[in-house]
């Protein structure tokens, strides 16, 4: 029997950045027996597939080379595993690997069945594919992390999103105005009227004193800071913080780590608040739905072929995306 073979981009060992990545031939991947054989139609980068390359896990994970990275994937289901139930070849559906597992920037990935989700027909691959890590991301962050409903109960909270021109940001602006939120974000000055239009209610200039200090122009003390930026101290926070006030940092480093500790052991009102990621496919069903329903959408940065990976790669690496970065395969 012949071996089908597929273009893919891999890397062989920690570090190299773009230059790391290898353009390759290997054998299309079979379908566990929960799992889903797309033919991918669109990756979106997020900056864990280069930190995971960087070594963030070291030694650990990836747990074997050659690793083909990406785990946001949309395309059309071409098999499925014996257990699978509600996909069929043929499906169009949006999709995410386990972060750890990749195998999006290929021709075809496997994923398991429940993290794919039917994607309708009129939607394209490239409009839904962020939703997987960015858009969960987001609706974690700003529905079980800082508590907003969107079914309008709860009380109006005062969000602020920092970095909310990139791929998290861009989402929570929209996911929290629909949670009924009032919402200050920060981003760059070529962005802030992309973010205004987000919906953002206040938007403050993060290379200007106030928004270095994250203080909002109309003096509101924000509920939950969901940061998505890095490297700003918790002495920034405080001041801006309600008295019970949350800071919701996506990119818990050991100091944000520390700190979380520390306030929860002495009590502290405001609490600082490490987030991980856990994927649920029925969160992802909802998010396709509302941008289904022109209620959510995703801002394209830029569109890249597989045969162009590495400039998607150092694109993501340099940091100033704004929304998603597409591979298409
Ligand atoms: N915990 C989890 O499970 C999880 C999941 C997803 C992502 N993350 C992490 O979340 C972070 C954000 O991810 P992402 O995909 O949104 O990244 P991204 O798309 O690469 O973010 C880029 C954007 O951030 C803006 N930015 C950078 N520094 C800023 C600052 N100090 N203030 C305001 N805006 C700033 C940039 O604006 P300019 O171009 O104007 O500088 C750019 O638009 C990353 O560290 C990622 O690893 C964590």
């Amino acid at each position: 029997m012949t071996t089908l073979l597929m273009n893919a981009v891999q890397y062989s060992g920690y570090g190299g950045g773009p230059d790391g990545l290898q353009h390759v031939k290997v054998p299309v991947p079979t379908p566990k027996e929960d799992e889903v054989l797309l033919k991918v139609e669109a990756t979106s980068l997020n900056p864990v597939d280069w930190k995971l390359q960087n070594g963030l896990l070291r030694p650990f994970l990836p747990r074997n080379f050659p690793h083909i990275p990406a785990s946001d994937m949309a395309g059309e289901v071409t098999e499925v595993g014996p257990k699978v139930e509600n996909f069929k070849a043929g499906d169009k559906v949006v999709a995410m690997s386990n972060v750890l597992k990749g195998g999006g920037l290929a021709e075809f990935a496997v994923t398991k069945e429940n993290l794919t989700v039917a994607r309708p027909p009129e939607l394209s691959a490239v409009e839904v594919v962020g939703l997987s890590i960015a858009g969960l991301t987001a609706h974690q962050a700003v529905t079980q992390a800082a508590g907003i409903k969107f079914d309008g109960s709860g009380k109006k909270a005062n969000i602020l999103i920092t970095a909310a021109s990139g791929g998290v940001g861009h989402y929570a602006v929209q996911l929290a105005k629909l949670g009924n939120a009032h919402v200050t974000a920060t981003c760059g000055t070529r962005n802030i009227q992309l973010v205004k239009s987000l919906g953002a209610d206040e938007v403050l200039d993060y290379n200007t004193p106030d928004g270095a200090a994250l203080r909002s122009p109309s003096g509101q003390k924000y509920d939950a800071i969901i940061h998505c930026a890095m490297g700003i101290p918790w002495s920034i926070f405080e001041p801006n913080l309600s008295p019970n006030g949350k800071v919701i940092d996506v990119t818990p480093g050991p100091s944000a780590l520390v700190s979380f500790a520390l306030k929860k052991i002495t009590f502290c009102k405001k609490q600082l608040l490490p987030l991980m990621l856990i994927p649920k496919g029925e969160n992802l069903h909802y998010l396709v739905n509302l941008v289904k329903e022109g209620k959510l959408k995703t801002v394209i940065d830029s569109k890249y072929p597989l045969g162009k990976a590495r400039d998607a790669w150092a694109k993501s690496i340099d940091g100033h995306a704004t929304g998603k970065i597409i591979v298409e395969p």
